[in-house]
């Protein structure tokens, strides 16, 4: 391995090309960093934080960040485990995560990475906000209430499939996800089930109807493996109907 084109996780050498984030590095070269607005397809977005790291002393979002020669990045030490365990225990008090209840159980980044950092209980005060559900689509019903606003659905549907059909609205506690159709209904978007927006949702937001079940819980794909082994949903595609 080039000594000037590696750099280091955990103590591990992690090679590099120019331009690649430490996130593209490590997932190459098969070490898991912990991530939920990350897609490797779409352009980095750096807003749910759980993929921080340490790196040079500093604490930035790996997804982000630059490789370099030499770096060297703390990932999996408990203190930075227990940075992302709070942001998960916020994101699961912000909406209504009631995975006992949620078709995507078994299937969930939010849930598999929660189990990840270690995180047994919410911790902070649920907010129990009310929003909506939108089973407007004949094939797709979203739920507002397990949104985490980390916009791939946004990015997707811009960048992939060129049609906007979703957007962020609002500030701060007010942001909400937003489609883009006459009545603000999915069911008169122009949404189809082939978009790539309808698959890489990380949290049970936009699901499938019918077959939601069809792979019993207990089977799932981080049922049978933790997701630092596995990865994620949208590259599990087809092996994790949820
Ligand atoms: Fe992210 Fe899913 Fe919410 Fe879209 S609906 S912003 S993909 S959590
Ligand atoms: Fe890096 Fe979300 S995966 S900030």
């Amino acid at each position: 391995m080039n000594p000037f084109n590696q750099f280091r996780i955990d103590g591990q050498a992690i090679p590099f090309t120019p331009g690649q984030t430490i996130m593209d590095a490590a997932l190459a070269a098969g070490v898991y960093i912990p991530h939920l607005c990350h897609n490797p397809e779409l352009a980095p977005h750096g807003s749910c934080r759980v993929c921080v790291v340490r790196a040079g002393g500093r604490l930035v979002s790996s997804c982000t960040a630059p490789a370099a020669a030499g770096l060297e990045v703390e990932s999996a030490t408990p203190d930075i485990q227990a940075s992302r365990r709070t942001i998960l225990q916020l994101l699961f008090v912000e909406g209504n995560h009631i995975c006992p209840a949620c078709q995507k159980t078994g299937a969930c980044q939010l849930q598999a990475v929660a189990y990840y950092t270690g995180m047994l209980a919410p911790h902070f005060t649920h907010f129990f906000p009310r929003r909506d559900l939108d089973a407007s689509h004949p094939d797709f019903v979203i739920d507002f209430n397990r949104c985490i606003l980390c916009e791939l659905c946004v990015r997707a549907s811009r960048d992939l499939d060129g049609k906007d059909v979703f957007a962020i609205s609002g500030r701060g506690i007010a942001s909400k996800l937003v489609i883009e159709s006459p009545t603000g209904r999915l069911g008169d978007s122009r949404f189809s089930a082939d978009d790539r927006a309808a698959h890489v949702c990380p949290v049970g937001a936009i699901l499938p109807k019918r077959g939601g079940y069809s792979v019993p819980i207990g089977q799932r794909l981080y049922d049978r493996a933790p997701i630092s082994t596995v990865g994620d949903v949208a590259a599990n595609a087809g092996r994790t109907t949820p």
